[in-house]
């Protein structure tokens, strides 16, 4: 174990974290209008309906993966008789199903950029930047994966990235356990360690934003007359919410309660 690897496992995971911490919140603070996916249904709807979710359900996928093999230790799913054969077959099954629908989503997706006019003029280099970082965290993903099918010289990933993954959480990085993994997981984390220090400053911040209003919001998003603006009621500074129902229902309650 060497001053790089203490410096690629033992420190950098803490600096990434500042920045994700850090420009997110500056993103908020500073750049509220800019915070949004851009999207460009307007301009393209019909490959979009199907690779978009492709892409996002895909990704959902990978993400609950990640959880099962980088939080939940060996030794848990084993207690419920989840054996090492068993585990492996889940994990490379679901998550080569997983990986390949989010690449072949992502990939729909950059094509449909490319050669719709509008969208691609309403691409920027921030977004292509973003692309390329996206897709080779997938790829270096499915690598990984595909590297301990064929070669099975690797070490467990559950007992070197599983281990040092979680230690960054307890404050006490076991620099050990990710130095003995496997080359291919190396890049996999530092690259995915390299997406998530752009993100908060990519149209990727849109992520944070969990979209459960959805559910509620109109199809057609409206502003509808600002009965408040007039009479005796104070005119608020900024901004305020366009008018959904549930929306407008909880600031009610809020200036009902400071009323009182
Ligand atoms: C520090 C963060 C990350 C770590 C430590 C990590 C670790 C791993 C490991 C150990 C595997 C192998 C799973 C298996 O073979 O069963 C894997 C697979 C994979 N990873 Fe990551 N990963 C990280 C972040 C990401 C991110 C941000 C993405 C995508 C945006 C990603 C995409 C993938 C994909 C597509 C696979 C292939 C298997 C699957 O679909 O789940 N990973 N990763």
């Amino acid at each position: 174990m060497g001053v790089g690897d203490i410096l690629l496992w033992g420190v950098l995971p803490y600096v990434v974290l500042a920045v994700v911490i850090g420009g997110t919140v500056w993103r908020y603070r500073y750049d509220q209008f800019g915070w949004t996916t851009r999207s460009s249904q307007l301009y393209e709807s019909r490959i979009l309906r199907i690779a978009s979710p492709l892409f996002h359900f895909g990704i959902l996928a990978v993400l609950a993966g990640h959880v099962m093999g980088l939080i939940i230790p060996k030794t848990w799913t084993e207690a419920v008789g989840v054996t090492e054969g068993m585990y492996h077959f889940l994990a490379l099954s679901i998550g080569l199903v997983a990986g390949v629908g989010t690449l072949l989503g992502i990939i729909m997706l950059i094509w449909r950029r490319r050669t719709t006019g509008p969208v691609f003029m309403a691409t920027t280099k921030n977004d292509k930047f973003m692309y390329v970082m996206l897709v080779a965290a997938l790829l270096t993903g499915l690598g990984t994966t595909l590297i301990s099918v064929f070669d099975h010289s690797v070490p467990d990933y559950r007992q070197t990235v599983s281990p040092w993954f979680r230690s960054i959480w307890i404050l006490q990085p076991d620099v050990a356990a990710m130095t003995a993994a496997g080359i291919s997981f190396k890049v996999h984390a530092l690259w995915a360690m390299g997406l998530f220090a752009v993100w908060p400053f990519t149209r990727l911040v849109h992520a944070f934003t969990a979209p459960v209003h959805y559910l509620f919001r109109p199809y057609i998003v409206y502003r509808s007359r600002d009965h408040r603006s007039t009479g005796s009621v104070p005119v608020r500074r900024g901004w305020d919410p366009v008018g959904t129902q549930d929306r407008d229902r909880s600031a009610h309650r809020n200036r009902a309660g400071t009323r009182r």
